[in-house]
């Protein structure tokens, strides 16, 4: 009988601690079963928030350190988890202040989920470069970037410099005024900004949970450093 089945399958155990985290898919998807050599290497996590991705990450064996400008998503994290609170980094919201991300050296896989997209074209390239430059030959790197089919952020936005959209709207839930983002208009726009990785997997993700709010569309990109 058909539960008998999904029973037997279920009890192997459900090993995704947060399901709908793009980050946990990169883990499942591709780090875990295509790079088994860099399990235990180091890892930074950039724009790590409250640090649930460092906390899974550090679980399932990396040395990992997350980094985040916001102070009150990096004590929050450490009150989360207090277990990583010396992995959870704050750093300077100015990439040029910044002598590095996490490790100076030798690092082998970064993520960035969520992140990226806040800085402006100048900021984003010499982020991406200390990213880059720190990271060892081989080594992996998975971002994820809104795009512009994510309509309540895109189409409540108008363009600012640098390469920025500046949004402004408010709903029942959210006020989102003074922000500043980038939005990526296609995959080869995305290849394009990520140009110092050679690009592995392609990927998108988009979730819409209410009629009155927009698809919540993500390019996910991954790449190797040379
Ligand atoms: C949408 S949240 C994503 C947080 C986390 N990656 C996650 O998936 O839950 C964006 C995060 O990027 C951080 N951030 C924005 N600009 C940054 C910068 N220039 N340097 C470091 N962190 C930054 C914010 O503080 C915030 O925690």
């Amino acid at each position: 009988m058909y539960l008998q089945d999904n029973q037997r399958y279920w009890e192997r155990g459900y090993t995704a601690p947060n399901v709908d985290s793009s980050l946990f898919r990169f883990y499942g998807r591709i780090l875990k079963p295509d790079f088994p050599q860099l399990r235990g290497k180091r890892l930074v996590d950039f724009g790590c928030g409250q640090g649930a991705s460092v906390n899974f990450l550090h679980k399932v064996g990396f040395d990992v350190v997350g980094v985040d400008s916001s102070s009150t998503d990096i004590e929050a994290g450490r009150a989360l988890f207090p277990h990583v609170a010396n992995r959870l980094e704050l750093c300077d919201i100015d990439p040029g202040k910044v002598p590095y991300y996490g490790f100076a050296d030798n690092v082998a896989i970064v993520t960035a989920v969520q992140s990226l997209y806040y800085l402006d074209d100048d900021h984003f390239e010499i982020c991406l470069r200390k990213l880059a430059d720190a990271m060892e030959p081989g080594g992996v790197f998975y971002a994820t970037m809104m795009g512009t089919r994510c309509d309540e952020f895109y189409k409540n936005s108008t363009p600012a410099a640098g390469g920025l959209r500046k949004v402004d709207f408010r709903n029942d839930r959210i006020q989102v005024s003074d922000y500043y983002m980038s939005f990526i208009e296609d995959e080869d726009h995305l290849k394009r900004k990520f140009h110092l990785f050679k690009p592995l997997h392609i990927g998108y993700y988009a979730a819409r949970f209410r009629e009155d709010e927009g698809d919540g569309f993500h390019y996910t990109f991954c790449g190797i450093k040379e």
